[in-house]
Formats: C-alpha cells, sequence, structure tokens
C-alpha cells in the first residue's frame, strides 16, 4: 500500500467516502520505470482510459509521457492537463464523426494531432471525407496510423485480449492493402506509420513479441512503397499486480530482438508505447466506510461486510472477476495494529447487484463506521465509474510527495462532460 493507513484515515476524515486517493509518489516511480525500458527516442504516449483525472494525466506528462485518447472527452481531459496536441494520439474503435471532425479542425487551425489511428478502409474514407468536406487542401495535412490486428493469442483473460483474429480491432493484412491502395497520393491524409495492441495485463512477453514481428513484418513489405511510413506504435499492455509477470523491460528486450532480425534500411525510424494500466494502478486506493456486518449468516460462519464503495466505484471485480486487495484501516473504531486475528470476511458493495462483491478478505472485525482501503486500484476505477443507484462520482485526492493532500476533483463531478 503507497499511502500510509493514517493518511488514508486523514483522507476518509477530510473528504469522506468513499474517495478514491492517489500517491503521486509511486506514479513517478512507475513512470520511471517505463522511461529508463523505453527510454527517448521511442515517443510514449498514456491511455487516458486507465485513468483520465486531469491532475493524475498532468503528472505522467510531466514525467516524459504524451497522452493516447479514444475520444473528444479524453482529449479535453487531456489539454485540461495542459498537453498540447502535438503531443496527444487519437485511436478509439469507434470515433464518431464529431471526434473525426474535431482532429479535422485542429489540423486546419494547424495544431494537430500527433497522429490519429485508422481501424478500418470505412473509417478512413469518413476521415478523407470530412477532411475534404471541410476544405483541407493542404497535401498531408493529418498525419494517419493505420491499426492492424496481430493475429496473435495473448496471454491474458479473454476479456482484455484484443490483438487475436475474430476481434473487433484492427485490419488484416488484406485490409491494411486496400486501406493503403484507397489513400491515394496528394490528399489531405499523410501514413506515417502502423499501429498494434494486443491486450491488457499481459502474463507474457511471448504474443506480444510475435505481434510486433508480425508489424514489423508489414512496415518491412510496405515501407519501400510508402516513403513517408516510419513509425510504429505498439501499444500498452504492460501488468500490473500479477505476480511473476514480465516486466517494462523485459518488454523492451522483446521488442529489440524482434528489431534486430529486420534489415535496418526497413525498419521504422520512431518507435512509440501506450501504456496505460502500469503507471497508474499500483498509485490508486479507494477508501471506503464499513456501513454494516453480518455474522453467523454464511455457512462458514465468517462475517459478511457491506462496504460504501462498489462496483459504481470498481467495476473489475464484477466485469472481469478481478481480485484487489482490502486491507482495514480501523478495527472496532481504532486503528489497526496488526495483532494477527484476522479472519476470512466476504466484502461486498452497497449497490443492488449480487455481482458487487469483492470476494473473501483476510480482514480483523470490524463495525459500522470502520475504515478499509481498497488497493490497487488507480486503473480502470475511476474512469469507468458510473452513477448507478443515484450514486455520485468519488472525489479524486492527490497524495503529494511532502505529504499534502490535494483534492483533483470534487464529489458528485460528472467529467467533461458537465457543461454538455
Ligand atoms: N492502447 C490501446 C489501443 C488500448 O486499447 C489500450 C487498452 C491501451 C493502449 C492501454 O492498455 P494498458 O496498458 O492499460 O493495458 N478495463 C480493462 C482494461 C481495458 C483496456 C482497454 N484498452 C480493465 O479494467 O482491466
Amino acid at each position: 500500500m503507497p499511502s500510509p493507513a493514517s493518511t488514508l484515515i486523514e483522507v476518509a476524515e477530510r473528504f469522506g467516502t468513499p474517495t478514491y486517493v492517489t500517491d503521486v509518489a509511486e506514479l513517478r516511480r512507475c513512470a520511471d520505470q517505463v522511461r529508463r525500458a523505453f527510454p527517448d527516442p521511442w515517443l510514449r504516449q498514456y491511455s487516458l482510459k486507465a485513468n483520465d483525472v486531469p491532475a493524475i494525466v498532468g503528472e505522467i506528462a510531466a514525467c516524459g509521457f504524451g497522452a493516447n485518447v479514444v475520444s473528444r472527452g479524453e482529449w479535453a481531459l487531456a489539454a485540461e492537463a495542459r498537453l498540447s496536441n502535438d503531443r496527444i494520439t487519437l485511436e478509439g474503435v469507434g470515433k464518431s464523426d464529431a471526434d473525426l471532425e474535431a482532429a479535422v479542425t485542429a489540423a486546419q487551425k494547424g495544431a494537430p494531432l500527433r497522429w490519429v489511428s485508422i481501424e478500418s478502409v470505412d473509417e478512413l474514407a469518413a476521415l478523407k471525407r470530412i477532411a475534404v468536406e471541410a476544405g483541407v487542401l493542404s497535401a498531408a495535412a493529418i498525419d494517419v496510423l493505420f491499426r492492424v490486428n496481430p493475429g496473435v493469442e495473448p496471454e491474458t483473460t479473454a476479456g482484455l485480449a484484443v490483438g487475436h483474429p475474430s476481434s473487433k480491432f484492427g485490419m488484416t493484412a488484406d485490409e491494411l492493402a486496400e486501406a493503403i491502395g484507397a489513400l491515394g497520393t496528394n490528399g489531405p491524409l499523410r501514413l506515417i506509420g502502423l499501429h498494434l495492441h494486443v491486450g491488457s495485463q499481459l502474463a507474457a512477453v511471448n504474443a506480444w513479441q510475435a505481434a510486433v514481428r508480425y508489424a514489423l513484418d508489414l512496415f518491412a513489405q510496405w515501407q519501400p512503397r510508402v516513403a513517408t511510413l516510419t513509425r510504429l506504435d505498439v501499444g500498452g499492455g504492460f501488468p500490473s499486480g500479477v505476480p511473476g509477470a514480465p516486466e517494462p523491460a523485459d518488454f523492451a528486450r522483446a521488442f529489440d530482438q524482434a528489431i534486430n532480425d529486420v534489415p535496418r534500411d526497413r525498419r521504422p525510424t520512431v518507435m512509440a508505447i501506450e501504456p496505460g494500466r502500469f503507471l497508474t494502478a499500483t498509485a490508486g486506493s479507494i477508501v471506503s466506510r464499513v456501513l454494516h456486518v453480518r455474522t453467523g449468516r454464511l455457512k462458514t460462519g465468517e462475517p459478511l461486510v457491506v462496504i460504501d464503495a462498489g462496483m459504481t466505484e470498481l467495476i473489475r471485480p464484477a466485469l472481469y472477476g478481478a481480485r484487489h486487495p482490502i486491507v482495514a484501516l480501523t478495527s472496532m473504531g481504532r486503528p489497526v495494529a496488526p495483532d494477527g486475528l484476522e479472519r476470512d470476511t466476504a466484502v461486498e458493495g452497497p449497490v443492488c447487484e449480487s455481482t458487487d462483491r469483492f470476494g473473501r478478505h483476510r480482514l480483523p472485525r470490524l463495525q459500522r463506521g470502520d475504515l478499509v482501503a481498497i488497493l490497487e486500484t488507480g486503473a480502470y476505477a475511476s474512469s469507468m465509474s458510473s452513477r448507478y443507484n443515484g450514486r455520485p462520482r468519488p472525489p479524486e485526492v492527490l497524495l503529494e510527495p511532502d505529504g499534502r493532500l490535494r483534492l483533483g476533483r470534487p464529489r458528485g463531478h460528472a467529467g467533461i462532460w458537465q457543461q454538455a
């Protein structure tokens, strides 16, 4: 637990519960680890979908990261974190006309995105049409990558595997050829690279490396015919909280092995990664209060505790069967002393759904009002939160390295669409 228990208790007293807490020192440690594994000239694009709170995005940007966004909403949050368009890339499996129009408008204003990653021949046609209709006449005004489907079997749970051949993500080799044909010459779009993403929480580097080899091979095939092709974006997926899983440096080594097998004059010259989870997961905790305790209800005799954080704040257990550690901050009204009196306790959320549960955890005796922390919740918790059951979104509190607590977002904040 990066944040000390006493700090988390202070968070509960000052900001109420449930509350998201992010340890800035831990964010920086993780960002530094990625930067050391993928130093310049690698482009490091932080995937905002993991956590889009501008104060957190800003911290990561200050550690040498650009931003990878999937919508105008995430783009606006990156801009709120003071990232300029030339550090932002737009991808996403379903971009609306409004998303594509925004990319075109930015280019017209002389502030184009770093690139837009295109998912299909049809999406390419839409972006081209929108650019031409908007009167983008200058050739190559908008840089694009074509996303390829690497057709691998990622070492992760089914819900997080996107690089397998039957997924909706990315183009086949035939579609890529068709898209390159459809691009034409002297149009408003310029193809500068290929993009792939294998999946999330990758428990091994093998499928990822196979995907990189596949993309390098396609790159080498096309590069002699498409002079502007210089980049390869290998996506995200570095795991967090998976025992024995590879580290960012292991992925970097796997990449080096793959590229060393490609003739020098056929290699991409600019490489990018877009990690999300690895940067934020371990820095985040949810502070939550016990609402009620039942004993003798379960056949096992173990207590069942209902807390005030649930699937609305952390949907990963309900959606993917994910398990997040839970620790007690207080027991029977007093700060917890590790006294060995822990027992299996079923921890459940307050939402009217039977999947709103966090599993069994070793916890001391708890009563109404006690505080617990759900750990490793910095990624895909707040960004996937909902208002179900009329629940306001929790506040976001940042723990600064000097120990100060900073409110990043108040309770009930509706994100970037508040004024819409
Ligand atoms: N790039 C692309 C194209 C992606 O689709 C994703 C994640 C990333 C990068 C960042 O992946 P990461 O480094 O965070 O693994 N909600 C799920 C995770 C969904 C990931 C979606 N795409 C979860 O809670 O585990």
